[in-house]
C-alpha cells in the first residue's frame, strides 16, 4: 500500500467514524508562499483532499510570519477566525492564554503524541497541560547553504572556523561574486543574529541573553562582539540586499551568483525545488562556531475555536494527518525541515536532512538545543519585535556595536 493510500485511509476512517455528513473544509492561514514552501503546502492539501477535506487557502506572504500574525489578529478581532493557522512558539502560547484555541487532547491521547513529540516541542504545543497545536516539523536556523560549484571554482573547502568562513567570503568578494546572499528584512537579519549570539557566546550566553533576558548579558562585551560579527556579515552582502525576500537570496546561491546564505533549512526546500541534490550541487553546514548546538523553530497548526461541527471534524482530521508518521516524511522531504516525531527513520532523507535529524537528537541530549529568537521560540512576540528593531537598525548602520548592545538592554526592558 502506498504512503498516500495509507494516509487516505486513516484520514477517511477518522472522518467516517465521526459521522461525516457534509463536505468538510479547512481554511488554512499560513505564510508558505516561496517555491519550496508552496510545494510543501501542496503535500498537505493533497493529503487532506484524499480524505475528502477541501482546502481553502489563506496565504499571507512574508517569511517568519509577522504579516500572517497581523492578518490573524484582524480576522479574530472581526469574529471570523480561520479554522487552522500555521504558528510558531510563543504565539501559540499567547493565543492559548486567550482561550482561542481548540483542545486536541482526545486525539493526542488516542494517537500517543506525548510519547513521540520531543519535549522541546511539547513545551509549545501544550498549554496548561492540554494539547493546543499539532507540530508538523522542526526547522533550525544555524545553517549555511552553499553552491558546491562556486566553492570548487574558488578552491574552497568547507570552512571549519569563523575566521575560515570570513576568509571564504573574502575570496568570493575578491572574485566579483556576492559573498553572502541576504535579504534586508528584520526577520532575516535576526535569523543571522541567532547564530552570531550562539557562535560568539555559546549556549550559556544564548540562554542568558535570548531566553532569560538577563540585562547583564544583553549589554555585555560579548554582545558587542556579536554586533561586530553582524558588521562583518554586512560587509559581504551586495548593494541590493535591502528588502529582498529570503527565497530570492537563496536563488542567488542556486544560480551561482553568491557563495553562501545563512538561513534556516526552509532554504533547502528551494534547492530541492530547483532539482538540486544535497551533497552534490549544493551543501549545508552549521554556522561556524555553532557546531553541536541547534537553534530550532517548529511550525505547528493551531485550530481556532469554531462552533460548526463539520468544521471541528475537519480540524481534527487535519491535526491527525499532520502528525501521521507517513505524512511527516512526505512533507519534511519537501519542506527542508525534519520530522516533529522521534520515531521516524532518517533513511529517506538527504544528506542535510540526515545531519539535521542526528544533530537535533544530539543537541537535545547534550543541552545544546535552544529555541530560535528570530522565529519566536526564545521569548515572547513583544520582546522578539523589540530585538528585531535593534538588530535591524544596527545592521543598517544606525548604531555602532556598543550602542546596539546598550539599546538591546533598554528595548527588552521596555518590551516586558
Ligand atoms: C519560518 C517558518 C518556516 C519558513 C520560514 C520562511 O518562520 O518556520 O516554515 O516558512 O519562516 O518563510
Amino acid at each position: 500500500m502506498t504512503m498516500m493510500r495509507k494516509l487516505h485511509l486513516s484520514v477517511g476512517v477518522l472522518a467516517l467514524s465521526s459521522g461525516m455528513a457534509t463536505a468538510q473544509e479547512v481554511e488554512v492561514l499560513h505564510w508558505w508562499t516561496s517555491g519550496g514552501e508552496a510545494a510543501a503546502v501542496g503535500t498537505l492539501r493533497d493529503t487532506l483532499a484524499e480524505g475528502g477535506i477541501t482546502w481553502q487557502d489563506m496565504p499571507v506572504a512574508g517569511g517568519g510570519g509577522s504579516d500572517a500574525m497581523t492578518v490573524l489578529r484582524a480576522r479574530v478581532t472581526a469574529g471570523n477566525p480561520p479554522t487552522a493557522v500555521q504558528m510558531l512558539g510563543f504565539s501559540i502560547q499567547d493565543w492559548a492564554a486567550e482561550g482561542a484555541l481548540a483542545n486536541l487532547d482526545d486525539l493526542a491521547a488516542e494517537q500517543g503524541w506525548g510519547d513521540v513529540v520531543p519535549e522541546a516541542l511539547q513545551a509549545f504545543s501544550t498549554y496548561d497541560g492540554s494539547w493546543v497545536a499539532a507540530p508538523v516539523n522542526v526547522h533550525s536556523t544555524n545553517w549555511v547553504w552553499a553552491n558546491t560549484a562556486v566553492m570548487a571554482d574558488l578552491g574552497l573547502e568547507q570552512p571549519e572556523s569563523w575566521d575560515d568562513f570570513v576568509a571564504a567570503m573574502q575570496a568570493a568578494q575578491d572574485a566579483g561574486l556576492t559573498a553572502l546572499a541576504h535579504g534586508g528584512q528584520a526577520w532575516q537579519d535576526a535569523t543571522m543574529f541567532d547564530s552570531m549570539v550562539m557562535g560568539v557566546g555559546g549556549p550559556e550566553f544564548y540562554q542568558a541573553s535570548m531566553v532569560d533576558l538577563d540585562p547583564d548579558a544583553l549589554g555585555s562585551d560579548t554582545m558587542v562582539e556579536v554586533f561586530q560579527r553582524m558588521e562583518t556579515l554586512r560587509g559581504f552582502v551586495d548593494d541590493n540586499f535591502s528588502g529582498r525576500d529570503w527565497n530570492l537570496a537563496t536563488a542567488m546561491v542556486i544560480n551561482g551568483d553568491a557563495l553562501f546564505q545563512i538561513m534556516g533549512d526552509w532554504a533547502k526546500g528551494e534547492f530541492v525545488a530547483a532539482g538540486m541534490t544535497a551533497g552534490e550541487e549544493f551543501t549545508c553546514f552549521r554556522v561556524p562556531g555553532t557546531e553541536g548546538t541547534v537553534t530550532f523553530n517548529s511550525d505547528q497548526f493551531a485550530m481556532f475555536n469554531v462552533s460548526d461541527a463539520s468544521a471541528q471534524e475537519a480540524q481534527m482530521a487535519m491535526a491527525s494527518a499532520v502528525l501521521s508518521p507517513e505524512f511527516q516524511v512526505t512533507f519534511n522531504l519537501v519542506k527542508g525541515s525534519v520530522p516533529a516525531r522521534t520515531d521516524i527513520d532518517s533513511s529517506d532523507f538527504d544528506m542535510c536532512g540526515q545531519m539535521g535529524m542526528a544533530q537535533l537528537a544530539e543537541a537535545a541530549e547534550a543541552g545544546g538545543l535552544f529555541g530560535s529568537m528570530a522565529h519566536g521560540h526564545a521569548n515572547t512576540p513583544s520582546v522578539q519585535n523589540a530585538m528585531y528593531d535593534v538588530i535591524t537598525a544596527h545592521f543598517n548602520g544606525e548604531f555602532d556595536a556598543e550602542t546596539a548592545a546598550a539599546e538591546m538592554v533598554t528595548a527588552v526592558e521596555l518590551a516586558q
